[in-house]
């Protein structure tokens, strides 16, 4: 038996964004509290959508407080700011970080505490009221924050979650077009952070039939065409396809989870700022380089959804084919494929895997069990840069 849970409505494809129109009549709202990512709002990428509001004179409060791996305080601030509004809708608008905020404010701005109270980690606050609706618009193909009820946050020394159904979208609108003035980095960085959730929803323990086809669906257009999406950004078609794959991977992940990349990857980003795809995007070849005998048939599978040639090897041979190629991948798009090249040293590994292992909830989802010693390896082998084979040799 499954449960398989998403937002209501999900427009996507280009063009997609002027559905806006009908939202607002539908829900026949007076007042719009914007949340927008400031780079975004500079790019004009907000513009249309003011001209939306603007027909239906819809008062609008615009906030650009959006930062990348929000912190508490930047939750609260915001959430300070819808209280002391009379809106009756939240509006998000850029990467996963902005799409992360808008979920929050909705639901904390009818909601008391502060941010913290409501973490997976401490859950000292239930929420009692379902907050304000919310529309999610993303502007990179790869959080899948517009389809998933999770928002993240930084502390001190890694990353922790608000996750529940009530931060789940409204209505997602998932136009590639708001995606065509993404630079080269983000582009990478956001799409390997997709196909990242493709892979682990895809070996997650808590897969199910219809995460598997969505995840393996995912990860074939993103490994298709995230190449043509970062070096050809004005690739209509490579952005439409990483749009498509985004959302399909966040809806697999969303029902499946993510597991040991994520946990792994939240303190790189928590002690060493390192942005979330990013850190993700360094992890990814050398944690299902350590993994992938637990989840053999699973790596045929991802072999067949990349287009690999599997005839004549053996599974053994097809999984390190792939593993091999996610560090190729990773480096093809322009991104770190060390932790040397972050600046981190050998004596940080320890602190790194001691706040790793704080993960449970994402590494109980991994098919091998990771223990001190295992995530410590992981962490070894992405600082030298060097993949390691089951048997232990580079
Ligand atoms: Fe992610």
């Amino acid at each position: 038996m499954a449960h398989f849970i998403s937002p209501k409505n999900i427009y996507h494809g280009a063009g997609s964004l002027k559905h806006l129109n009908e939202i607002i009549k539908d829900l026949q709202v007076k007042s719009v509290f914007l949340l927008v990512d400031p780079m975004i709002k500079e790019l004009g990428v907000i513009d249309s959508i003011l001209v939306q509001l603007d027909k239906y004179h819809i008062k609008v409060e615009i906030s650009t407080d959006v930062v990348p791996e929000p912190t508490l305080y930047i939750g609260d601030q915001i959430v300070d700011k819808v209280r002391k509004t009379e809106v009756e809708l939240v509006i998000g608008v850029g990467g996963g970080s902005a799409l992360d905020l808008a979920k929050v404010a909705a639901v904390l701005g009818k909601n008391e505490g502060k941010v913290e109270d409501y973490l997976n980690l401490k859950k000292k606050k239930r929420f009692t009221n379902k907050g304000l609706p919310k529309v999610l618009i993303p502007t990179t193909s790869g959080t899948g924050s517009e389809v998933t009820d999770i928002a993240v946050f930084s502390l001190e020394n890694t990353k922790d979650v608000i996750t529940h159904e009530n931060l789940l979208a409204d209505y997602a609108i998932v136009d590639p077009e708001l995606t065509y003035t993404l630079p080269p980095k983000i582009t990478a960085a956001s799409g390997i952070d997709a196909l990242t959730h493709a892979i682990e929803a895809y070996t997650s323990v808590h897969s199910t039939a219809l995460t598997d086809t969505l995840a393996l669906d995912a990860m074939g257009r993103i490994y298709k065409h995230i190449r043509n999406a970062v070096w050809n950004s004005h690739d209509k078609e490579a952005r439409e396809q990483m749009a498509l794959g985004s959302l399909i991977a966040g809806l697999s992940f969303y029902n499946a989870g993510v597991a040991g990349v994520h946990g792994l990857a939240y303190p790189l980003g928590g002690l060493f700022k390192i942005p979330h795809g990013e850190s993700n995007a360094v992890l990814l070849p050398y944690v299902y380089g350590h993994i992938w005998s637990s989840c053999l048939a699973k790596m045929t599978n991802i072999a067949k959804a990349f287009n690999l040639p599997i005839d004549g090897k053996s599974d053994q041979e097809i999984a390190m084919d792939v593993v091999q190629r996610l560090q190729d991948l990773v480096r093809e798009v322009g991104l770190p494929t060390s932790l040397k090249e972050y600046d981190i040293h050998l004596d940080d590994i320890m602190i790194l895997a001691e706040n790793g292992m704080k993960q449970t909830r994402l590494l109980n989802r991994s098919p091998k069990p990771l223990d001190i010693k295992d995530i410590q390896e992981i962490y070894t082998s992405a600082y030298k840069g060097q993949l390691v084979n089951d048997d232990g040799k580079e």
